[in-house]
Order: structure tokens, then C-alpha cells, then sequence
């Protein structure tokens, strides 16, 4: 598979920033982000919760262009404000190539686009969009239905597509077959994942050695009192 970037880097301007004591950019992943190089192909973004994932994939898609609720760049409803000035201090390095597509999954709000979508084609200007989607509401099916309507009906490849949680909608059947159009074993994802498997001892021990260490507590055995012997008490 032949693939160049079409998002090479994703830089905070960190002169810029105001405050790291003060959200977002107090957050875990904007506090330390200089500079994210991401993959040609896909690029996971792990974290513990609250640790702003979320808030680093809004505002990467926001300055692609994107509805930050989700959506394609034809998207523009709102139904909350952003409290996230992140975008305005986040720089895309662009790629020689450009996308023939590009969209924004986020699973908390994918409901919105399904609303966004019928609303627009009860409007009935230009052609249904809902056909762009494998021509079924998405409200009338199952969250893990539409997921996959998205991807294999709406997704045409050649794109930029930045997902929130899309595991989240799918049984762990689904989630494998999701993988296999990403080039799943083409990912350094995978190759931990194989590794972990090939030798798990050599990762627990890795992963174990770099926790942070607990304070040592002494333990203190309770005392037996063996038989014939006289309490104090
Ligand atoms: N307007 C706000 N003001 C202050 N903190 C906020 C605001 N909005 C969100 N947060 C906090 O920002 C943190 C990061 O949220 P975010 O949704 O980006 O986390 P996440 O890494 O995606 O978590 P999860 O794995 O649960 O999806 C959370 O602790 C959240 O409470
Ligand atoms: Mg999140």
C-alpha cells in the first residue's frame, strides 16, 4: 500500500499559550504536545479518560475545516458551543498530497449527524445525502448498524478521517472487520499489540517497571497465640 501524508504533524504553538495551569492546555495530552508526527497510514491516540483525547481530535478537525461535532465539511450545525480555544492555537502540517474526502466521527455525537442529515433531506435541495450512507436512516438502526454504514457506504477512501471512539459502537466481531480496510498490521498499534501476545511476561515487566511505584507499607503479621500461652490482657 503507497500512502504519503496528508497531515504530516500536529504542532501547538506554545508561545502562544496563555497559561498551561488553565484547560485545555492544562490537560495531560496538550500540556507536554510540541509536535505529534502522525502515521501515513493511521495513528492511535491512547490515554487514560480526561486526559484530552477528545479535545486534541476536535481541535485537529476543527482546523482541517471539519464541524466540530462531527460531520464532513459540509457540516455546519452546532447544538453546543466549544468551550475549547485549543484550534485556534494548533497547526496542521500539511502533506504534498490532498484528501478526496475528509470526516469527523465522534460517537457521542454521531446522533446529531443522523438529525442533521434527515433534517437536510427533508429540506430537499440537491440530491439525498442519506444515499451517501447506504440510503437507510441512521436513526433506525442500531448504533453499531450506522457505524458500519458510515464506514463502508460514506468512507470512499483516499481521506482524512479523524474517529472519536469508534470502537465504542461495535461488538468485538465488527471491531475485526473494521480493521482489515485500515491496514491494521501495517500499524505499530498491531505490533505492540503482537508483541504483547508473542511475550507478555516482557511487557508486563516493561509496563510494571515504569508504573509509579507505591510508598512500601510494612506489614505487620498478627500474632497467633499458641496454645499455653498466657494473654497480657
Ligand atoms: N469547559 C471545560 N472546562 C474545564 N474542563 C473541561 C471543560 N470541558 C471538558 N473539560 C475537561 O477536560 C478533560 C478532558 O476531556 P476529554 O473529553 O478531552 O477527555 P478524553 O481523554 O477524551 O476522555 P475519555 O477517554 O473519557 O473520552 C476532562 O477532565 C473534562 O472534564
Ligand atoms: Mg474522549
Amino acid at each position: 500500500m503507497i500512502a504519503t501524508h496528508y497531515v504530516r504533524a500536529v504542532r501547538l504553538n506554545r508561545d502562544a499559550v496563555p497559561s498551561f495551569k488553565e484547560y485545555p492546555f492544562s490537560l495531560p495530552a496538550i500540556r507536554h504536545l510540541e509536535s505529534l508526527e502522525l502515521n501515513p497510514h493511521v495513528t492511535f491516540i491512547a490515554g487514560e479518560n480526561g486526559s484530552g483525547k477528545s479535545t486534541l481530535l476536535e481541535a485537529i478537525a476543527v482546523a482541517w475545516g471539519l464541524n466540530q461535532e462531527g460531520g464532513s465539511r459540509n457540516f455546519y450545525f452546532e447544538t453546543r458551543a466549544s468551550h475549547s480555544e485549543l484550534k485556534r492555537f494548533i497547526t496542521l502540517v500539511k502533506g504534498a498530497r490532498r484528501p478526496l474526502d475528509s470526516f469527523f466521527f465522534r460517537a457521542e455525537s454521531y446522533f446529531n449527524v443522523a438529525t442533521e442529515i434527515e433534517r437536510r433531506d427533508a429540506e430537499g435541495v440537491g440530491g439525498r445525502i442519506i444515499d451517501y450512507y447506504g440510503g437507510r436512516s441512521l436513526h433506525e438502526q442500531s448504533h453499531g448498524e450506522s457505524f458500519m454504514a458510515l464506514l463502508f457506504n460514506r468512507f470512499v477512501g483516499e481521506g482524512l478521517y479523524i474517529l472519536d471512539e469508534p470502537e465504542a459502537a461495535l461488538s468485538p466481531q465488527r471491531q475485526l472487520s473494521v480493521l482489515t480496510p485500515i491496514d491494521y498490521y501495517q500499524t505499530e498499534h498491531y505490533q505492540v499489540t503482537h508483541d504483547f501476545l508473542v511475550n507478555p511476561q516482557r511487557m508486563l515487566d516493561r509496563l510494571l517497571d515504569s508504573a509509579p511505584k507505591r510508598p512500601e507499607r510494612k506489614i505487620v503479621k498478627p500474632r497467633v497465640k499458641r496454645s499455653g500461652e498466657k494473654s497480657n490482657g
